[in-house]
This record gives C-alpha cells, sequence and structure tokens, in this order.
C-alpha cells in the first residue's frame, strides 16, 4: 500500500480533480478534501504536502472559504494556487487587494529560475491566469520568484517554510510546464518518492469495496463499456460472489452488441460475476414515446434503468449495493458543485430520489478515462476491451435527435456498423478519439433510381479528446467519407443523405444530445 500522500485542499476551485490528477501523474498518491478538514485530521494523516486550489471568491470578502493559520505554520509543504495563494498571502500577513488589471487566459511569467519549484522551467515562461485579485504585498519572510507585468506576486516563497505560492494555474494545459512545476513542488520541495502506481489504486479501492460491502450483496450496473466493466471486475475482485451484474438491452445499443457483451461477461466467458441479461427494449421503446427533449429523454432512460435494477435486485433479495461505472468528468459535466449542468449524465442526473438501495458504490468516480483504461489494464483485462469506444448510458437514445423509434434505432445501427467497419478497415479506428453515426431529425428531398425519396439523415462523427471535456473534429480522408456515405445511402433504407460534423467541443459536445 502507498505510504506517501499529498491532500488537495478544495476552496471550490473548477480545476481540483485536474491538481489531483497531476499529482498521480507525478507518481504521488493524492486526495481531495473540503477546506474545512480540521489541522488536527490532517496531522493524524500525515501528508508529505498539501495544495490549496483556486476559488471563486475574494479571500478579505465576508464568509470567504479560509484556513488555519495554525496549519501554514505546521512545518508541512503547502503550494498555494491562484485563492489559495492569494489566501497564503492574506492569513499570513500580506496583502491581497482587486488587482488594478485583470489577466486571463495564456500569460507570459518571468520567473526566479533558482527556485525550487521552477528547477528547469524557462524563464519567461507561458502560463494561465485567471484573476481579478492579486497579492499586492507579500507576508513578512515571503520572496518574490515570479512577475508579469501588471502582477508583481504571480509567485512567492518562503523557503525555509516550505511555503510557495502561485497566481497562475499550473494544473491546466495551457500552462506549458505546469506539470513540471507541480513535479518540483512534490519532489523537490515535498520529497516525495513518487510510490504511487495504478496497481496501488486498485489494492486500495478493493481492500475499500471489501471494508465497505462486508458480508452484503451489490449489483452492478454493467454497460459493457470501459467504465462498466472495469467497476464490475474490481468488484468481482473484491468481493466474488456476493457481486451480480446485470446487463439491461435497453434496445439503444450498437448492433450485435448486446450479445458481444454477454459473449464476454456471460456464463461463457472468462469472468464469473453473476450475469443476469435483462432484455428490456419495448419496455423503453414505450416510455420514450413522443418525447423529444434531450434531458427529459436522458432523465427517463436514467430512471427506466434503476427501476429494472430494482427489480432484479429484489429477486436476489437483500442488496445492499447498487455499483456504477461512473468516472469524473461524468460528476463535473452533470453540474455537481458550482459548475453548470451541460447534460445530466446517465449514470449521475438521471438518478431517481427515491433508490432502493443502501448505498451506491462508484468506485471510479474520481479517475479520468485514461486513468480507467490503466486500471482496466492492471486488472488484466483484455486490451481490445479497454480500448474500447466510449458508449453513452442512454445509448443510442442521444445519437438520435428528437423522439426515439424501434425503426430510428434500426437505421442508426446499421448505419453507424459501416462507419465503424470502414473506419477499422482504413486502420483508423485506433488513433480516432470517438467515431459513431447519429441520426438527425431531418428529411430532405433526394433520387434513387429516378424516384423521389423524402428520408433521413445521418450525421458522421469523430473527434479527437484527450480527457473527452474538450474536443476536436478529425480530418477524415475524403475516400473513406465518401465510401462510407455511398455504402450507407445504398444499404440503409431510410437514409438519403449523410453529413459530416465538423464542430469541436466546446461549442459542441462529442454525443449531439
Ligand atoms: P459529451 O457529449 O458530453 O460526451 O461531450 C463526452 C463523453 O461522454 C460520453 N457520454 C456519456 N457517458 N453516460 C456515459 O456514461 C452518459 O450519459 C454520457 N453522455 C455522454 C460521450 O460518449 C463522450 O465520450
Amino acid at each position: 500500500m502507498n505510504k506517501e500522500l499529498v491532500l488537495v485542499i478544495d476552496f471550490g476551485g473548477q480545476y481540483n480533480q485536474l491538481i489531483a490528477r497531476r499529482v498521480r501523474e507525478c507518481g504521488v498518491y493524492c486526495e481531495v478534501h473540503p477546506y474545512t478538514l480540521s489541522v488536527e485530521k490532517i496531522r493524524e494523516m500525515n501528508p508529505k504536502g498539501i495544495i490549496f486550489t483556486g476559488g471563486p471568491n475574494s479571500v478579505y470578502a465576508e464568509d470567504s472559504p479560509l484556513c488555519d493559520k495554525e496549519l501554514l505554520e505546521a512545518g508541512i509543504p503547502i503550494l498555494g494556487i491562484c485563492y489559495g495563494s492569494q489566501l497564503m498571502a492574506h492569513v499570513l500577513g500580506g496583502k491581497v487587494a482587486t488587482a488594478p488589471v485583470s489577466e486571463y487566459g495564456k500569460t507570459e511569467v518571468n520567473i526566479n529560475k533558482e527556485s525550487k519549484i521552477f528547477e528547469g522551467i524557462s524563464s519567461p515562461t507561458i502560463c494561465w491566469m485567471s484573476h481579478t485579485d492579486y497579492i499586492e504585498k507579500t507576508p513578512e519572510g515571503f520572496k518574490i520568484i515570479a512577475h508579469t507585468p501588471v502582477c508583481p506576486v504571480a509567485a512567492m516563497e518562503a523557503e525555509e517554510r516550505k511555503l510557495y505560492a502561485v497566481q497562475f494555474h499550473p494544473e491546466v494545459m495551457h500552462t506549458q510546464e505546469g506539470t513540471k512545476m507541480i513535479s518540483n513542488f512534490l519532489y523537490n520541495v515535498c520529497e516525495c518518492s513518487g510510490d504511487w502506481k495504478m496497481d496501488a489504486f486498485v489494492e486500495k479501492t478493493i481492500q475499500e469495496i471489501r471494508e465497505k460491502v462486508g458480508n452484503g450483496k451489490a449489483l452492478c450496473a454493467l454497460s459493457g463499456g470501459v467504465d462498466s466493466s472495469v467497476a464490475a471486475v474490481l468488484l468481482s475482485k473484491a468481493i466474488g460472489n456476493q457481486l451480480t451484474c446485470v446487463f439491461v438491452d435497453h434496445g439503444l445499443l450498437r448492433k450485435n452488441e448486446a450479445d458481444e457483451v454477454e459473449e464476454i461477461f456471460g456464463p461463457n466467458g472468462p469472468y464469473n460475476l453473476n450475469f443476469i441479461r435483462v432484455n428490456a427494449q419495448e419496455r423503453f421503446y414505450e416510455k420514450l414515446k413522443g418525447v423529444e427533449d434531450p434531458e427529459q429523454k436522458r432523465k427517463i432512460i436514467g430512471e427506466e434503468f434503476i427501476r429494472v435494477f430494482e427489480e432484479e435486485a429484489k429477486k436476489i433479495g437483500a442488496v445492499d449495493f447498487l455499483v456504477q461505472g461512473t468516472i469524473y468528468p461524468d460528476i463535473i459535466e452533470s453540474g455537481l458543485g458550482k459548475s453548470a449542468v451541460i447534460k445530466s449524465h446517465h449514470n449521475v442526473g438521471g438518478l431517481p430520489d427515491c433508490v432502493d438501495f443502501k448505498e451506491i458504490i462508484e468506485p471510479l468516480r474520481l479517475l479520468f478515462k485514461d486513468e480507467v483504461r490503466k486500471a482496466g489494464l492492471e486488472l488484466g483485462l483484455p486490451e481490445k476491451l479497454v480500448y474500447r469506444q466510449p458508449f453513452p448510458g442512454p445509448g443510442l437514445g442521444v445519437r438520435i435527435i428528437g423522439e426515439v423509434t424501434a425503426e430510428k434505432v434500426r437505421i442508426v445501427q446499421d448505419a453507424d456498423a459501416i462507419y465503424r467497419e470502414e473506419i477499422e478497415k482504413a486502420g483508423l479506428n485506433r488513433s480516432i478519439g470517438q467515431y459513431f453515426a447519429a441520426l438527425t431529425n431531418m428529411r430532405s428531398v433526394g433520387v434513387m433510381g429516378d424516384e423521389r425519396t423524402y428520408d433521413y439523415a445521418i450525421v458522421l462523427r469523430a473527434v479527437e479528446t484527450s480527457d473527452f471535456m474538450t474536443a476536436t473534429s478529425v480530418n477524415l480522408p475524403w475516400e473513406v467519407l465518401e465510401r462510407v456515405t455511398t455504402r450507407i445511402v445504398n444499404e440503409v433504407k431510410g437514409v438519403n443523405r449523410v453529413l459530416y460534423d465538423c464542430t469541436g467541443k466546446p461549442p459542441a459536445t462529442i454525443e449531439l444530445e
């Protein structure tokens, strides 16, 4: 088990989990805790270092989240980021004020290369700034180690006391040498040895699940996607036969997918997951009849899912825990905390209020997709499954714009199967982040064999993304697009037009709904 721990103390910033992720990328185990965690508790946890996050408040405003001065004097190395840096200055007697000029975006920062956190960093270096307040005067004993033309204290340190503060955000990609700065803090200041790897996470999580579940029974919502498959196998390693996996065919899966999932996870496959397949297509189509609003569709599918699980759970009897493969981006985009609601992700926003289980277990809720894949490999899942195309919980329900019908599902399934087949034939499947066909709600006029047609338009999507929070459209070879178009129009009844989506995220999202 890992011994080294770094704490990220959350003051309400947007990038808190990103900070945690960067720390883990540097090979150090890390946990995010609210700023209300007491100094006593922190001492008990014995962290190698602490990072204060950013946050939306002004440190001098009433009711702002603060920290105990005692924590800053505890001898634990601390790195304050943005609000966290201002907080350090404020609590230790410096002055924080509204900056005459706010800085937002990529900014050239001049740094003092002699500082331990700037070892190997170039000066000036491009950093991401996002602040309206700034440190006007450093607390006694602090040295300024970075500045910009309008921000006199872009970073400060009290080397002996192991206190560091940066006004910019080293955790975001736009800070070009940010990960190196975080690594410098961890290794040069906190003196970490870097003992955390995915195997430790897997081991720790298995242990925690065992303790939590005890002799109870758990039910896992298995979709066959990477996230729920990793969650299921993790649970199965932890509690063996106490786990039952329910796979719901909601009639919104890709072509032949239900059978493929059964092949891998069913009784004839390599895993022992107490696999139950529920064929619930009709039930979902019935609920979705006449519903056009994307959020309502997501909620209906999510709720119906839970109802099916509850029924299965009742058949098994005394199921205490529901296991879900929710990952971190699902949580932020569903608007928990202070972020805005973009979409109600299946496993989060779609949950009905009254769930019949004692507790929900989401072992992957703090991981990003690439980390989930690493965990999957660690658990021995086959690469083919681990690198599978992501597929949303509400399935084709969010790839059919407007009302869902069995006929539309058939159209999008057939078109998508052709698209995937051609992408694979062209050898592009491993290099594209995510690609799929969707069905627009638009019909237009065409001509086929001298006959007028009035049919649907299919939209093809292919995006490149590293974390699914942002994405860019892929420049697919024209021959591939042409071949896919010809095949879809010829082979899929009900389609007479094929479009390619060139939009990135933002402003669009990856899925169409
Ligand atoms: P969006 O459309 O939000 O998609 O840009 C980002 C990534 O998340 C997947 N996605 C979902 N995954 N439940 C899921 O498990 C959902 O409700 C859901 N909606 C979108 C999407 O396929 C993409 O990979």
